[in-house]
């Protein structure tokens, strides 16, 4: 029986970075997930809705306003469809928030409603990121259960080195498919996978052997990894 196809639900801000989201949007949605993506009106001065619904192929919300969209009926219609949401890139407006409990559009509105994990991606200036009141609200947030990836350290948008950029897409993806894992199927597996040729003795001094690279086994070791932490890899 084919697995249920999972939804994400990524949530874009308005950061430099929001041109990011489409290619994230287009990792998962390569993936197999059904991407339903919210923008709120400051990520849409960023970046067009219509590059994210012709990635997704899904219509693309941002607003509770518009009464010829389906969500619009329902303002929390995708909070109950989403299995994860990921804010990405997350401002450090959009942090603070979700940590006063704010639901003053769809994306705020969904964050409090869902029940499904949710992942913060930041992306900001390094001061506003080292700023006090931002760490005290992640702070919160992470007590609260919400998950944290990034921010990275690099060159930012303003030219100066720092930490604060949106960190690595690869890193962003990987986090997404491990904390889906931890409730997937293989939760609670442990496995183990070798990598790289084998070599079957012929006699004391020869043996048979391949010219395996490893690459496959290290492609399934790092999927099993995504659906579960407990891997063990032997060459
Ligand atoms: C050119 C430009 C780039 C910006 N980049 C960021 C950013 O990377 N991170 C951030 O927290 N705010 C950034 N801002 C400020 C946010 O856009 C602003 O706080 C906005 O209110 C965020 O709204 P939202 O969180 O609802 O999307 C930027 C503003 C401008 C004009």
């Amino acid at each position: 029986m084919a697995a249920k196809q999972k939804t994400i639900v990524i949530g874009v801000t308005g950061s430099i970075s929001a041109y990011k989201a489409a290619d994230l949007a287009s990792r998962f949605a390569q993936a197999g997930f059904r991407v339903e993506v919210i923008m709120t009106s400051e990520a849409v001065q960023f970046i067009a809705p219509l590059t994210f619904r012709n990635i997704t192929g899904r219509p693309v919300v941002t607003t509770m306003w518009d009464l010829a969209s389906e969500f619009s009926v329902e303002h929390i219609a995708l909070a109950e469809a989403a299995d994860i949401v990921l804010i990405a890139p997350a401002t450090a407006n959009i942090i603070a928030k979700i940590a006063g409990g704010i639901a003053d559009d769809m994306l705020t509105c969904t964050v409090l409603a869902t029940k499904a994990p949710i992942v913060i991606a930041p992306a900001m200036n390094d001061n506003m990121w080292a700023n006090e009141i931002t760490q005290e609200n992640v702070t919160h947030l992470k007590k609260r259960g919400f998950s944290f990836v990034g921010p990275g350290y690099g060159r930012l948008a303003s030219g100066k080195m720092g930490t604060g950029r949106l960190t690595s897409l690869d890193e962003i993806f990987g986090v997404v498919l491990q904390i889906l894992g931890r409730k997937g199927d293989l939760a609670r597996k442990h496995i183990v996978v070798t990598a790289g040729g084998t070599q079957e003795p012929v006699d004391p001094v020869r043996c048979l052997t391949n010219h395996s690279s490893g690459k496959m086994g290290y492609a399934v070791a790092e999927a099993a990894r995504n659906g579960r932490r407990n891997v063990r890899l032997g060459t």
